[in-house]
């Protein structure tokens, strides 16, 4: 095939597993101290299940019934070196991702077994936190920056804790930086064409993958480990992937050589040369790891390596079959199904038949997947490969975070880079999104004026103080809903700040500083200038006291209104939660801001809603401001119809049960349930809907920034 000749063979020449391979091996890895192996052993993980799952009839030692967890790998052990792509395959389900994600310390409750790394044994692999680059296998970009300023972006926020030792500028080293990443992955040409969405002009699928992949690589990582990088791409855009990722382990991509990890759900046959080993996976236990293939004299490839152990098993690829296909149709079938009635093997049959390219003679796959985890664990060519990775235990431990080109930064200056970085990077992606501005802008101009165009020029009379009332707990009440698309933030950019944050790009702490800043400078904007707008169309009192007041109770509560929000949005986990809560929660709130009901009429059982309704702060204070500077007259017919008394400010609010004196105490309390409300949503952001346990955030929250 053209394409075979043309990309895979002078790759796969260059790396197959001759003598002269291994010699340039040894001599690289002697003096290069910046290269890291690494090991994993019997690595078994498990997950708490709520659902007890069907029990198992066969005397197998791991036993659901009476376990309350699930296991997801069944002791997998393998390895990666310096220079080495591995491949994880197997069909959907099988384990690869979360392998990937233990590999990656994306998961360490539940998990046993040992990493070796460069000669040092682990019980996970935090430690090679900031050496890693992990390419999780759904897309975590802001849409609306650019190519360039994507990767600018996470080389800024990549390189703050560390220092280029040259004098060049940091500006200068982080464009160059970009540049060269531009130029390596090929994106030149959507360099400058913001990220968007596949489909809806923005850059292409195959692009998109590169960026992802280039944001990982602009720290140089010296492991690589990538879910599913070619998922979605066409055969030849998925051979370009595969293509780069042998770049990056020769080391071509300017740098150390690295060692790569992917996972692969369904690769075509010129890409399997391409790597080094395979770790094939079915149903979380391992049915193949060893060498892809065996390079014989002369530069040729053998099939030997998994087609030649699957021949050996009794299964050889039948001609005119793809190796990879041949090999993943092996395995299609999970051991859980093996009680499946009979009529479903014998339609599997029938299927592959039909499709003409499997083996009719097969009838249940899931005993020929038994079959080979079972006859693999004895294999000799499983003790030859697992013998190949002991040497990575007598490796030098000071090599894989010896010598830098990097330097430690204090945690204070690392803290304000990263900061800055976020704060900038949020800035221009909320300018960006112009929709959202313009509809705060809008809420805020053009409401209090329908609003203030109704209730306008209040008069001072004991009949129109109800409406002054009403229309500052109107103003109170739209302000606390002004700033509705916070309640989104979270729901929305959890995977973004998870995969960065993981990735130890940043702490939760600087991420949520930055959001919050970046959201709050437009929040008080809006805040003041609806303030302004309502307090001059309703005809408050005219001072300069009085205005001031107003405009800092209406800020506040928009503040307290927002931090609810986010509160809202960090402990749920979708949109239609968020919604269906936040709305809810308001509603009562409103309901007690002590305009629908007199406080003195609320039932006893719900008094206390009146204490946590930071809406029912806000009217208070704003009430209680204007109403105790003002007497309230009665109008002529109204002392004659009504019999009206005029009655001061202050008789008032305590008709309505409202303190004129808890002006700026309120003021106050709203500052407190805006950093309650704040503080429960850094904790809510760090904690819930992680993927991760409890345990394991708890660790990350102390770790540095
Ligand atoms: N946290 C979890 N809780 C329950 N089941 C899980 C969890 N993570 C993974 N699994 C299950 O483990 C199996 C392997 O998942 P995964 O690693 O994503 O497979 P792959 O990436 O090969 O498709 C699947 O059956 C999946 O449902
Ligand atoms: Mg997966």
């Amino acid at each position: 095939m053209y394409t075979y000749n043309r990309f895979v063979l002078p790759v796969a020449v260059t790396h197959s597993r001759t003598g002269r391979r291994k010699i340039e091996h040894s001599m690289i890895t002697s003096d290069n101290h910046d290269e890291v192996s690494i090991a994993w052993r019997d690595i078994v993980y498990d997950v708490p299940v709520a659902v007890k799952p069907p029990p198992k009839k066969d005397g197998n030692a791991y036993d659901p019934e009476v376990s309350k967890t699930k296991r997801i790998l069944h002791g997998v052990s393998g390895h990666v070196k310096a220079g080495e792509v591995v491949a994880v395959m197997g069909p959907s389900g099988s384990g690869k991702t979360s392998l990937i994600h233990v590999l990656g310390g994306r998961r360490e409750t539940g998990v046993t077994g040992t990493f070796i790394i460069n000669g040092k044994t682990h019980q996970n692999t935090r430690s090679l936190l900031q050496d890693l680059g992990y390419v999780t296998q759904e897309d975590v970009l802001m849409t609306t920056l650019t190519t360039r300023e994507t990767l600018a972006y996470a080389t800024r926020l990549r390189l703050a804790p560390r220092e280029l030792d040259k004098s060049s500028s940091r500006a200068a080293a982080i464009t160059a930086i970009v540049d060269r990443a531009i130029d390596e992955f090929d994106l030149e040409r959507a360099a400058n064409s913001p990220v968007g969405v596949v489909g809806q002009g923005g850059i292409s699928g195959g692009e998109k993958r590169r960026l992802v992949i280039a944001m990982e690589c602009v720290h140089k990582p010296k492991i690589l480990l990538l879910d599913e990088p070619t998922s979605g791409l066409d055969a030849t855009t998925a051979l370009l992937v595969v293509n780069k990722l042998r770049s990056i382990a020769n080391g071509e991509m300017g740098g150390h050589r690295a060692a790569v990890v992917t996972s692969i759900h369904q690769p075509r046959s010129s890409i399997m040369p391409l790597f080094d080993s395979a770790v094939l996976l079915a149903d979380g236990r391992e049915v193949y790891c060893g060498p892809t293939f065996t390079a014989l004299p002369g530069g040729a490839l053998s099939e030997d390596g998994i087609m030649g152990w699957l021949k050996d098993v009794g299964y050889p690829c039948p001609p005119f079959e793809s190796p990879p296909d041949f090999m993943m149709d092996m395995i299609n079938t999970r051991v859980e199904d093996e009680d499946a009635p009979r009529e479903k093997n014998a339609a599997n049959a029938a299927h592959d038949a039909a499709e003409g390219g499997g083996q009719p003679q097969i009838h249940d796959r899931s005993v020929v997947v038994k079959e080979l985890t079972a006859s693999w664990l004895t294999s000799p060519r499983r003790a030859t490969y697992l013998r190949a990775g002991d040497d990575i235990a007598s490796m030098d431990p000071s090599r894989a975070f010896g010598r830098s080109s990097f330097r430690r930064r204090s945690n204070l200056a690392t803290w304000c880079t990263r900061f800055g970085a976020l704060f900038s990077r949020t800035y221009v992606y909320k300018l960006r999104e112009p929709s959202a501005v313009a509809t705060q802008a809008v809420n805020s101009v053009l409401m209090p004026l329908i609003i203030g165009s109704i209730f306008f020029d209040l008069p001072l009379t004991v009949s129109g103080a109800n409406d002054r009332l009403s229309a500052i707990s109107l103003i109170v009440l739209m302000q606390s809903f002004a700033a509705f698309d916070q309640l989104l933030l979270f729901p929305k950019e959890r995977g973004l700040f998870l995969h960065e944050s993981n990735g130890g790009m940043y702490s939760t702490s600087v991420y949520y500083w930055a959001r919050t800043i970046v959201e709050s400078v437009t929040i008080i904007l809006f805040a003041v200038v609806c303030a302004c707008v309502s307090y001059e169309m309703f005809g408050l009192d005219d001072s300069a006291d009085g205005r001031i007041t107003f405009y800092f109770i209406i800020t506040a509560v928009t503040m307290a209104g927002a931090a609810f929000l986010t509160m809202i949005g960090s402990l749920c986990k979708t949109f239609e939660q968020t919604n269906a809560l936040a709305v809810m929660c308001l509603i009562v709130l409103m309901m007690f801001d002590g305009n629908w009901i007199n406080r003195r009429n609320i039932p006893v059982y719900y008094r206390w809603l009146v204490e946590v309704s930071f809406l029912g702060y806000a009217v208070e204070a704003a009430v209680a401001s204007d109403f105790k500077r003002h007497d309230f007259t009665c109008t002529a017919r109204a002392v004659e119809e009504e019999g009206c008394v005029p009655l001061s400010g202050s008789q008032i609010l305590r008709s309505l049960d409202f303190d004129p004196d808890m002006v700026w105490p309120n003021f106050w309390l709203l500052f407190g349930v805006t950093a309650a409300y704040r503080l429960v949503s850094f904790f809510g952001l760090h904690f819930f809907w992680t993927g991760q346990s409890f345990k394991e955030r708890w660790a990350k929250l102390f770790e540095s920034v």
